[in-house]
């Protein structure tokens, strides 16, 4: 089954398009060891509301890839949940290609990329890596953050084309043409979505981060588009993980 199938099958069965982003506030030495607990308690509680894991930096830095990581990955996976490393792949093909490498050994069934650094030594051989192992590779297309715009959001002239177009229109048109698994476009900028939806016509999944804590909202990110809401703080920080991660879920799941 493919990265993709695997989402849509656990999203179908535990009808939730949330995808848990499994981050926590930045921790002193004497307390990171509390971090893996809190990571794995977080996932046991909260995995029959969501339908996939996103894990970050603030994981990966303080407990090791090959230690914490890995065990995390295997409890998602036991959980029947599909996991995705956000490390937004951006370095020249070979650096690229070795970071691919120890995600996916390690057990990511996708990873994020960056199209800013292009295809021909750039993220094909990402893609490669990902085919030879039947994982997936998602796309930034538009950030949630607020100065996304002066990235993702500049006016280019399309190499194709030869035509004026904003970047993130580019993008989503090189994640049709690279064959992505997923889009990401902020669900703070939901009529960015909608473009990007247009362009995509279906044929690729919009990840939308940016509800909660960031200002996103649920409703308009879905119906501009968004396949699934990836959420982080608003659930991991909550007084009750389980409950708001449900409340997030049924919110998302009365949107027609
Ligand atoms: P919060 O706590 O804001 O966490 O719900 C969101 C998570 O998603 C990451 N993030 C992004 N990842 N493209 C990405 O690939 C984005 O535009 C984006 N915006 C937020 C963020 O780092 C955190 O892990």
């Amino acid at each position: 089954m493919s990265f993709r199938e695997r989402v849509a099958e656990a999203a179908e069965e535990r009808e939730s398009n949330i995808v848990l982003a499994l981050d926590f506030p930045y921790e002193k030495p004497e307390n990171r060891q509390t971090l893996y607990k809190r990571a794995e308690n977080i996932i046991d509680i909260v995995n029959p509301y969501v339908c996939a894991v996103k894990f970050n930096h603030h994981l990966i830095l303080p407990l090791g890839i090959f230690n914490g990581v890995q065990k995390l990955l295997e409890k998602a996976h036991e959980k029947e949940l599909p996991t995705i490393m956000d490390c937004k792949v951006n370095d020249i093909g070979s650096t690229n290609h070795v970071i691919a490498e120890y995600y996916y050994e390690a057990g990511f069934d996708a990873l994020i990329a960056n199209p800013f650094v292009g295809w021909e030594e750039g993220l094909k051989p990402v893609f490669e890596a990902a085919k030879n192992r039947n994982k997936g590779v998602i796309l930034l297309a538009y950030m949630s953050h607020k100065g996304a715009g002066e990235g993702y959001g500049q006016i280019v002239v399309d190499a194709k084309s030869g035509h004026r177009t904003p970047q993130y229109i580019v993008f989503a048109r090189k994640a049709l043409e690279w064959g992505a698994d997923g889009v990401v476009v902020g669900a703070t900028y939901p009529e960015k979505i909608k473009e990007v939806y247009n362009v995509l016509a279906g044929k690729i999944p919009i990840y939308s981060p940016g509800v909660g804590v960031q200002g996103g909202e649920i409703e308009s990110a879905l119906k501009a588009g968004a396949s699934y809401l990836i959420v982080g703080r608003a659930i991991t920080l909550s007084e009750n993980p389980a409950e708001t991660a449900k409340r997030i879920r049924d919110i998302a799941l009365s949107v027609k």
